[in-house]
């Protein structure tokens, strides 16, 4: 199982194993990392907004849909490497990648 690494508020990081198929939204909620993700997934909220924490790890991303776009507008702290984490599903290729939690997300 890949790995994902989430980088908390307070500075302190959680590495968990994540499961094929889930969205990176799901692997946190798991967690207990501390996102919102209020819509549950149903691209309404913006409140999964992470932030990737390598530019060349998101460009690897699977591309933004339209939709995402105009969601993660509405999201708080946005950066140029931000993406909504329901949209993200985990495979192998997300091995290793680290997710930051935006301040007030
Ligand atoms: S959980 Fe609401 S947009 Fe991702």
């Amino acid at each position: 199982m890949p790995k994902i690494t989430f980088v908390h508020r307070n500075g302190q990081e959680s590495t968990v194993e994540a499961e094929n198929g889930k969205s990176v939204m799901e692997v946190a909620v798991d967690n207990d990392v501390e996102i919102e993700a209020a819509c549950e997934g149903s691209l309404a909220c913006a409140t999964c907004h992470m932030v990737v924490l390598d530019q060349g790890r998101y460009d690897a991303l699977p591309a933004m849909d339209e939709d995402e776009e105009d969601m993660l507008d509405l999201a708080f702290g946005l950066t140029k490497t931000s993406r909504l984490t329901c949209q993200i599903r985990v495979t192998d290729e997300l091995d290793g990648i680290r997710f930051q939690v935006p301040d007030d997300a």
